[in-house]
């Protein structure tokens, strides 16, 4: 059996037809890039979530935080706190 391992925390991107047109699909590439060297945070795209007069969404799990119309700034700070926490924790 191949290893499989199980991040501790997710964001789960929205880049379906509408949020991918408001933004998702480059909050998607911006956090993917941002959390290259991550080891606890993953971030995964979805499909469409079924909250698409709200888009873009997203959501950080298992803290189920859910961003609707979201800006760059206000992903980036929620997810500095979370970065922050993983370095307090000694990922780094
Ligand atoms: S496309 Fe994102 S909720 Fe529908």
């Amino acid at each position: 059996m191949g290893k499989f391992s199980t991040p501790e925390e997710i964001i789960y991107v929205c880049t379906g037809s509408k949020c991918g047109k408001k933004g998702g699909k480059a909050m998607y590439k911006l956090l993917r890039s941002y959390l290259k060297h991550a080891k606890t945070i993953e971030v995964i795209r979805t499909d469409c979530t079924d909250r698409c007069k709200f888009a873009p969404v997203l959501c950080f799990q298992p803290q189920n935080i859910w961003l609707k119309e979201y800006s760059e700034r206000e992903v980036l700070q929620l997810l500095e706190k979370l970065v922050q926490k993983e370095e307090s924790q000694g990922y780094d």
